[in-house]
């Protein structure tokens, strides 16, 4: 069997029949012993690697010089019956080409490095067995997000990056600017990278129905915590004639989805995140695979609070009614109060975006926030304001006025309906199913405050 392309370890691991193989990779360890040189391959397609065995009967010890840790070879030879419990078969190398050896300076020997060591490292981590099994998953769940949304008639689209409204409000933007000679700014006003795709959709799921982006996104947060980048990756679905309740199960049913993808479509990967990054991963994800999502309403999770406060439980920042979930709070309700994944909907208007439709009662809106266990927030959304009345009214509160909206007010004057969408964090998503603790470590290449190596 002769093959042009790298990855050949994944196709030929299982098959049991003797036969002439040739595979490309890259040494991750060689072993001698007195009869032979044992040499274990990796081509980035799986976790396992294949064991190549130099036979000393055969081969000269001086031509096997270049098999050391992170060379790069081209190994010829018969995949045959192996005597080591391991694996049932092995290479019995008659071929060796050595592409390029490394210097003494390689950073990736065969002990295991820490993820702070890596981050120093980003352009060789993925070499490593978590990373190669993190940016597999990556891949993985990316394509299963398309599935799941095609499956349901959602279309994908494309919003833009450079973008000249504030989508979330929040004032978290990162500039846009070039000078078209004169001073004149390029956009002739100013411009920024977006930091959601949503406003865009929401003029696409008004026309097309069922609408999502699955792109980068952009936020100038100086915060430097474990699930925050400058620049993560985002999925919004958006679509029309949705309210609330739909937006809800739409959202369960991609989280449960995704599970179900990943453990049924990478099941080494996701055993070996068990065992390594987070103990009792796959056990915790079968079930929120399986079970519905609890529910509560802000003012519940609230009153949950306080009543735990009464009960003894100290928290950092104290709880009222009004205030925005910290992340403390938003690990105790998943954690402690209900065990599992919570939405948590209806917060107070004053802690969310101006988008999101007004209650009846004047003081909440029709938001919806996924909470998980390890992680809190990891899908923020809700139903729309859809009467032009009120999203005005709300947007001259907030000194939103201006043309720069005006075409999102178009679409509740020409034709509104009711419509909601969310927008899910694919970074969380990757830390949640990986168990991986800092969220610089799912993304290949992290941008955060400053940081942006390679
Ligand atoms: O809650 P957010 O800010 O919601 C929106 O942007 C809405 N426009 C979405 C919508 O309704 N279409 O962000 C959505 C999700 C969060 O729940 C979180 O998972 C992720 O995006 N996220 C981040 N991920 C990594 N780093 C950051 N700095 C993030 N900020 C938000
Ligand atoms: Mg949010």
């Amino acid at each position: 069997m002769m093959s042009s392309v790298n990855k050949l370890i994944r196709d030929i691991l299982h098959l049991d029949q003797d036969l002439d193989v040739e595979v490309r990779g890259w040494v991750r360890t060689a072993r001698e012993t007195k009869s032979a040189v044992f040499v274990e391959l990796n081509d980035g397609s799986c976790l396992r690697n294949l064991q190549a065995v130099f036979d000393l009967g055969v081969w000269d010890r001086t031509r096997l010089a270049g098999l050391q840790t992170g060379a790069s070879v081209r190994v010829r030879g018969r995949w045959v019956p192996s005597p080591a419990a391991e694996q049932p078969r092995e290479l019995a190398a008659t071929e060796l080409e050595v592409y390029g050896t490394p210097d003494p300076t390689y950073p990736l020997q065969k002990k295991r490095h820490s993820f702070e060591f890596l981050r120093d490292w980003t352009h060789l981590r993925a070499r490593t067995n978590t990373f190669g099994a993190i940016f597999r998953l990556r891949d993985l769940l990316a394509a299963s997000i398309h599935r799941y949304f095609r499956g349901l008639g959602f279309v994908w689209v494309h919003t833009p990056i450079i973008t000249t409204s504030d989508a979330e409000g929040a004032g978290q933007m990162f500039a846009v600017s070039a000078k078209l000679g004169e001073g004149q700014e390029f956009f002739g006003r100013p411009a920024h990278l977006s930091v959601s795709g949503q406003l865009n959709a929401e003029a696409l799921a008004l026309a097309l129905g069922r609408v999502y982006t699955f792109g980068p996104t952009f936020r100038a947060e100086n915060s430097n915590t474990a699930r925050h980048l400058s620049e993560f990756w985002m999925v919004e679905p958006e679509a029309a004639f949705f309210e609330l309740d739909d937006d809800m199960q739409l959202a369960q049913g991609l989280i449960q989805t995704l599970l179900r993808d990943a453990l049924e479509g990478a099941p080494e990967d996701m055993e070996f995140f068990d065992r390594w990054i987070q103990n009792g991963l796959l056990e915790q994800l079968r079930r929120v695979r399986d079970a519905d999502f609890a529910h509560l309403t802000y003012s519940q999770a609230i009153a949950a609070l306080e009543k735990a406060v009464a009960g003894g439980q100290k928290f950092e920042y104290p709880v009222s009614w009004g205030m925005d979930l910290q992340s403390e709070h938003e690990k105790y309700l998943t954690e402690v109060y209900v065990g599992g994944p919570v939405i948590v909907t209806d917060y107070p208007r004053d802690i969310k975006a101006f988008y999101m439709k007004q209650n009846p009662d004047g003081k909440t809106v029709r938001a919806m926030d996924v909470l998980v266990p390890r992680l809190g927030e990891i899908i923020g959304g809700s139903q729309r304001e859809d009467d032009l009345v009120k999203l005005e009214a709300r947007m001259a509160e907030l000194g939103m006025e201006g043309r720069d909206y005006e075409w999102y007010l178009d679409l509740r004057r020409f034709g509104t309906t009711p419509h909601a969408g969310f927008g899910l964090g694919f970074e969380r998503l990757l830390q949640y199913v990986t168990g991986m603790a800092n969220i610089r470590d799912v993304i290949p290449f992290f941008r955060a405050p400053g940081q942006a190596p390679c």
